[in-house]
């Protein structure tokens, strides 16, 4: 069965470009990110790793730990990472997942036979660091994914677990969130939401981002 938000990501072991993989041990306490790639060797999933290389700063200061898979094998995976340095300017710092017995693929259901029963779709799980999955999207391989999104979930998944708010649409970190409708005991707001609440809606409260510094 496909996996589902609050389930516990699957642990697994398997090779990778940086040597053998197992799962949870190399989570440690951190956030995940392991996203999928149709195939080695072709022109969107290049142009994806090289992003994420270059935004891996962006990942460490949110402590996320990215993995990359595709099904194809090490040895293959070997020849194709120099290419992505020579073509994306930036080497693929973070390890790509060798997957050719499908047992990763399968376990996170990236592979949809009604798109291509042989390689996976572009599938990205968020997980934190309880080992729970906190977010999912999918693409087709046709679409190459946005990652200043993805690094937008992850600062909505972080501030939302720490805080009773929720973020409006296409929010940026620092810009105002939302009380969540649950909250409704007023000495709790204020406690805290000390910066004050605008209510514009008594079902839509906004308070100033409590992760933005004063
Ligand atoms: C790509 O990664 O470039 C790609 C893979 C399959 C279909 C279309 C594009």
């Amino acid at each position: 069965m496909a996996l589902r938000l609050g389930d516990i990501a699957p642990d697994f072991e398997q090779d990778s470009t940086q040597g053998r993989i197992r799962f949870h041990e190399y989570l440690g306490q951190s956030w995940g990110l392991l996203f999928s790639h149709p195939a080695d060797f072709t022109p969107v999933c290049t142009t994806e790793l090289g992003v994420t290389a270059r935004l891996k700063p962006e990942f460490d200061k949110r402590d996320v730990k990215v993995l990359a898979l595709s099904v194809d094998d090490r040895r293959s995976h070997d020849g194709w990472l120099p290419d992505i340095a020579e073509t994306q300017g930036t080497a693929v710092n973070f390890p790509v997942l060798a997957d050719p017995d499908r047992k990763v693929a399968a376990l996170y259901d990236m592979i949809h036979p009604n798109a291509d029963d042989k390689t996976t779709v572009r599938s990205v799980f968020f997980i934190g660091p309880d080992k729970k999955v906190k977010a999912i999207i999918t693409y087709p391989a046709s679409t190459g994914r946005n990652f200043d999104e993805i690094l937008r979930v992850i600062d909505s998944l972080q501030l939302t677990q720490q805080h009773k708010v929720a973020t409006p649409v296409n929010w940026r970190k620092g810009e105002d969130v939302i009380i969540v409708p649950a909250l409704k005991d007023e000495a709790e707001i204020q406690r805290r939401f000390p910066g004050g609440v605008k209510v514009v809606k008594p079902y839509l409260r906004l308070v100033k981002d409590p992760s933005a510094k004063a």
